[in-house]
């Protein structure tokens, strides 16, 4: 994968444990690598192996880790300069991930030839959707609930993600059933996350 994801493992990691564990996490994971660049592409199995490092360092599941990451890298993105990106793929979250492909098809441009997932929404009524999440990857299902989770924060909604289906259990995609309350604010507004 792509050095952003690998970089957004490291910042997730020294701001929560600090340097010395991430240290410990790279050296767990056999990784050589001084400093990932963001442009550059990995092997799938090193960002992978630094996963079931970090699991073993710091006792965690990996569901439970690829989920915090999930939720870390909506924020790390924001950060790291697609705010605007994120702006343009919607107002509410099925408007945006509804766009999740040609999100990440724009992106292709920049990082070239990378191995993005698919996503198709199904409607389900007022602040309900079911969304099918499709990869060559195997294992990430607990890293979309993340990434779900997370994107409530930017929509101001509550999210529930609920794993309705995987391919662990023979299908081709995953499915989750998504419900997105939306938190209003004191002034009554529910609005998108400025700032
Ligand atoms: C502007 C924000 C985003 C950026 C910059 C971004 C960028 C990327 C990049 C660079 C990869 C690695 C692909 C590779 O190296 O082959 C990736 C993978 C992935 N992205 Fe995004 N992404 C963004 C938002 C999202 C959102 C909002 C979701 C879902 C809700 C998402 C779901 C995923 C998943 C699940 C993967 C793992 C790869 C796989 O499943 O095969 N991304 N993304």
């Amino acid at each position: 994968m792509y050095g952003l994801v690998n970089l957004a493992v490291q910042d997730l990691v020294t701001k929560n444990f600090g340097e010395e564990t991430w240290c410990r996490i790279k050296a767990r994971a056999g990784v050589e690598e001084d400093a990932f660049l963001r442009l550059t592409q990995y092997p799938d199995k090193l960002t992978y192996d630094l996963v079931g490092a970090a699991c073993a360092e710091l006792g965690a599941d990996a569901s439970d880790i690829l989920r915090t990451f999930g939720k870390f890298w909506i924020g790390f993105a924001m950060k790291e300069g697609y705010r605007e990106l994120f702006l343009i793929s919607g107002r509410d979250m099925k408007t945006f991930l509804a766009n999740l492909d040609n999100l990440h098809a724009r992106l292709g441009m920049t990082f070239v030839g990378m191995d993005a997932p698919s996503f198709v929404v199904v409607d389900k009524g007022p602040d309900e959707l079911e969304l099918q999440y499709y990869s060559s990857r195997p294992g990430l299902t607990p890293f979309v609930q993340g990434l779900l989770e997370g994107l409530g924060e930017v929509f101001r909604c509550r999210v529930e993600a609920t794993i309705v289906s995987t391919r662990a259990e023979g299908h081709d995609h995953d499915t989750f059933h998504v419900r997105c309350t939306p938190i209003v604010a004191a002034d009554g507004a529910a609005s998108l996350k400025g700032g």
